[in-house]
């Protein structure tokens, strides 16, 4: 065993050094609260624990298992939840006194609903873990009311129900049925898989007691396969036949036939058609991913076979190097049949050792209708229900691993693209408690979003996909939480449209907005395989009013002291973009500026850094400017002191926009000319749409004594370093500035004096300051910006943007406002 054991922590180790798995990054991410992605939120004083989750047949309702209660909410509407019927399901006084006797925690003596299904068109059945002494009973559907059975005694929960709470169980009705696994005894080491509520000649059935059927297993999830009438369920279990490893997990899929009514003296009320297989999902040369925590059965395309039926798993490793390690692997119902229609290992119930079988096969362990079948054949079949080849996953290879991420519930659906492409999409919840969005393509799966749906970890949840509601339905000790598939209007132009590659999403050239593709008439911007803006988004041949053009950025002013960090912000368009910040005509050197991790520019205003950044972001061969600041010197520091933005040696200041020169704009688009200012707002909104999204501020330190000290907050590139090389420069330049200064102030003076009665203000961003009332600029700095000449003023960066067809930005800025760079004070009025 020791051995195994090191054996095992150097293939760890070795692993450690192979793997170098890219990061899975979700394009997007929304944070709760977020208004680019509202939810709806189900939750009301003394209802919780609302974990077990069932769609009524129309979809229009969602039943819920709760604590003490079961729930009908009403889902027909879209975005709302709304309660329909509440039932209340409690232990008696007396119960709840016992379960507390047995010492149990009192919190896990409540009855927590844990099987929910629904029976025929007027029943359903429910089980609960009831003060550790689980139950079971009928729910007349129409009056919503606890009802008896056929017996009309209170049913067993025995076998259905688990007792704790925490414990994971699993259920599904077919014809009637209740087929379902669990631990059947108050310790929970009596695990079950079994039939009730059979009728006649039909018995209920269970696993024979014999050992090696079921290891230590953790229940996960089943699903029933009409046309091949088999029950199939997946759990984890020990792996005994690994017996160079003590415990090691692996993942099973176990079946049954609906047919099955057990062995007439062997296996008598005894499953005969039970049979095992493992799981694997494991890539070449990695760590195995051995622990299932969530299925999914994804259905075959319509007039595809049963085969075709997909079951997608989530595994974690049972030893995780570093926690928040997943994968998807995906198993088609075809690999298998043929790992069950295979050999069988054989356990040697002295030794309890597998072994592969090497007697003659007398029978095909599996087979459905084995009722009548010898006691030869049955003694064979509960000798060898072991499959001894594993199911490998489809195409052989893991769907979707990350390094970063627990994964734990899982849903998926086929997704029909423009193109008529169908894509699968799929939902997973993390343990921290977003909702990634995934689309399967070609190159491996790409993270279109993910949305924050709880905060704090949840032992227990559950999560739903109802196709004709387009939403994901989440259960958590917070409540029920209600995820539409897409808001394909988020993205506000064809860019970010295609970019997204949600299939649900397409730009609309003749509507000019990013619209659910089966809401598109006409042309359709779209590519999911490639994202590939440059074709998608090329117009088409008519010409609309609204062409697919990216938001503007527009010019934003930033007036500065000499000696003062400036810290520029840029907004993320997307986490799988770059992010870069450019000046014209001059390279970025590293001695002078400091790239923050959040995407922002650092620098020490100096006469050489004044002038114009701009920042611009690439995404799949897609190039846009995101930013453009100017950065210029407050002209009359001297005269006006910041002191009304000095708070605790940081401010935010926000500067107004500047709407764009005419002259700058490319005469053949008119139109776009006198869309500019809309854009512009319209970007705001998306950005105020994902939080994620720096907004459009910018903060400048103002305490620059601090600044030239050393700031280990800086980063690794300290700023005070590149103070003495332009130690020199700085005192011409201070002399020539007090000069200046001196000269202004007389200047000033005078004009003020001249000015004093009419001040009106003419102002550098008009249009901006006044849509924004005060705005945050101080008196001081308007009046600051009194003195400019329009041209000096002007921020002529152009905020008409990348067009999609070159990928380049056209930004032209205007040669007069570029002083900066040759060792003038720019911007001063002389
Ligand atoms: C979709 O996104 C837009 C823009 O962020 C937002 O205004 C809207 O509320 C969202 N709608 C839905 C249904 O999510
Ligand atoms: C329901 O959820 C909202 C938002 O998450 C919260 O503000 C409110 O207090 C909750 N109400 C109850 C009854 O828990
Ligand atoms: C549904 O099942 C219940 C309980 O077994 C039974 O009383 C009822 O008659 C059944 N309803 C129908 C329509 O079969
Ligand atoms: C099994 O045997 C019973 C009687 O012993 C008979 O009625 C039934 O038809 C047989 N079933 C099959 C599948 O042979
Ligand atoms: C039930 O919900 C409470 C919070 O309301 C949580 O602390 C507890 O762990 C939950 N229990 C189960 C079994 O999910
Ligand atoms: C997009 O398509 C064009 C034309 O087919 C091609 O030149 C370009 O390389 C593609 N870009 C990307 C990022 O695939
Ligand atoms: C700028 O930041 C302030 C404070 O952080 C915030 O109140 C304001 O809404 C922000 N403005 C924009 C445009 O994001």
């Amino acid at each position: 065993m020791d051995n195994g054991r090191s054996l095992w922590a150097s293939l760890v180790l070795l692993n450690l050094l192979i793997t170098s798995r890219a990061l899975l990054t979700p394009r997007i991410s929304f944070p709760l609260g977020s208004p680019g992605r509202p939810l709806t939120v189900f939750n009301m004083s003394g209802v919780d624990n609302t974990t077990t989750l069932l769609l009524s047949n129309d979809e229009n309702t969602l039943f819920v298992g709760a604590r003490d209660s079961i729930l009908a909410l009403d889902i027909s509407h879209p975005w709302a939840i709304d309660i329909k019927n509440r039932l209340d399901w409690s232990p008696t006084e007396k119960d709840l006194a016992d379960c507390s006797m047995k010492g149990k925690k009192k919190t896990d003596c409540p009855n927590f609903v844990r099987v929910l299904q629904v029976l025929n068109s007027t029943h359903m059945y429910a089980c609960g873990t009831f003060a550790f002494s689980p139950r079971c009973t009928y729910i007349n559907t129409q009056n919503f009311a606890l009802a008896t059975g056929p017996s009309g005694k209170p049913e067993e929960g025995r076998g259905r129900s688990p007792y704790d709470p925490y414990q994971k169980n699993i259920a599904i009705t077919v014809d009637g049925e209740l087929y379902t696994g669990t631990v059947a005894d108050y310790m929970g080491n009596r695990p079950v898989i079994s039939r009730h509520l059979s009728e006649g000649s039909h018995v209920d059935l269970k696993l024979d007691d014999t050992p090696g059927w079921l290891e230590e297993p953790t229940f996960i999830s089943s699903a029933f396969v009409r046309g091949e009438e088999k029950v199939y369920f997946f759990f984890s279990e020990v792996g005994r036949e690994y017996d160079f490893l003590e415990k090691f997990t692996v993942s099973r899929i176990a079946q049954v036939c609906t047919s099955d009514v057990g062995g007439q003296r062997t296996l008598q009320k005894r499953w005969t058609t039970f049979a095992k297989a493992q799981l694997l999902c494991q890539a070449e040369k990695e760590l195995p991913y051995n622990v299932l925590q969530d299925v999914f059965t994804l259905s075959p395309p319509e007039g595809a076979s049963d085969e075709d039926t997909l079951f997608y798993g989530i595994f974690r490793p049972q030893w995780p190097i570093n926690s928040g390690r997943s994968a998807v692997c995906a198993f088609s119902l075809g690999d298998i049949k043929a790992v069950f229609s295979g050999n069988y290992k054989v356990l040697n119930r002295d030794s309890l050792r597998w072994t592969t079988r090497v007697q003659e096969k007398i029978a095909n362990p599996g087979e459905c209708g084995l009722h009548n079948a010898s006691d030869n054949t049955l003694r064979f079949v509960k000798e060898n229900f072991l499959a001894d080849a594993s199911v490998q996953p489809t195409k052989r290879r893991i769907t979707l691993a990350s390094a970063d991420q627990d994964y734990s519930n899982i849903a998926a659906q086929r997704v029909r693209a423009a193109n008529g492409k169908e894509h699968t999409v799929l939902y997973l919840l993390t343990e921290l408690g977003y909702l990634h969005k995934a689309v399967l393509l070609e190159e491996g799966a790409h993270i279109i979003e993910e949305v924050q749906v709880f905060r704090q970890p949840q032992p227990m949840k559950n999560l739903l996909l109802s196709l004709l509601k387009g939403s994901v339905f989440i259960g958590t000790s917070e409540g029920v939480t209600r995820v539409p598939l897409s808001n394909c209007s988020f993205y506000p132009n064809c860019a970010e449209c295609v970019l997204a590659r949600d299939p649900f999403c397409g730009w609309d050239h003749s509507r000019g907005l990013c619209a659910d593709v089966s809401t598109i008439q006409g042309s359709t911007g779209q590519d999911v395989d490639g994202g590939n803006v440059s074709v998608a988004c090329r117009a088409p041949p008519v010409v609309t009013p609204r062409s697919s053009r990216p938001t503007a950025a527009s010019c934003e002013l930033v007036l500065v002291s000499l000696n003062e960090v400036v810290r520029l912000k840029c907004p993320e368009a997307s986490r799988l973009a770059t992010r870069h910040w450019q000046r014209p005509n001059s390279r970025l050197s590293p001695d002078l500026y400091l790239k923050q991790q959040d995407g922002s520019l650092q620098f020490l205003a100096t006469p050489i850094t004044l002038g114009h950044y701009m920042c611009q972001a690439e995404e799949n061969g897609f190039q846009q400017t995101l930013a453009i600041y100017q950065v210029k010197q407050k002209s009359s520091t001297t005269l006006h002191p910041p002191t009304t933005t000095r708070h605790q040696g940081k401010a935010t200041v926000e500067v107004g926009k500047l709407a764009p020169t005419p002259r700058s704009v490319p005469p053949k688009q008119p139109d776009i000319r006198a869309k500019e200012p809309e854009l512009a707002v319209t970007k705001k909104d998306a950005n105020a749409g994902s939080t994620r999204r720096t907004g459009r501020n910018f903060t400048l330190w103002f305490d620059s004594s601090q600044a030239k000290q050393p700031r280990d907050s800086v980063g690794e590139e300290p700023l005070h370093g590149t103070q003495p090389s332009y130690l020199q420069e700085l005192v011409v330049v201070s002399v020539l500035l007090a000069l200046c200064i001196s000269i202004l102030l007389t200047i000033a003076l005078y004009g003020l004096r001249q000015r004093c009665r009419g001040r009106t203000i003419t102002q550098v961003c008009p249009r901006k300051d006044a849509e924004r009332g005060t705005g945050a600029a101080t008196p001081q700095e308007r009046e600051s910006l009194q003195g400019h000449s329009p041209r000096t003023a002007k921020c002529n960066g152009q905020a008409q943007n990348g067009q999609a067809q070159n990928g380049k930005s056209p930004i032209s800025i205007s040669n007069g406002s570029l002083s900066g760079s040759n060792g003038h004070l720019p911007n001063t009025p002389i």
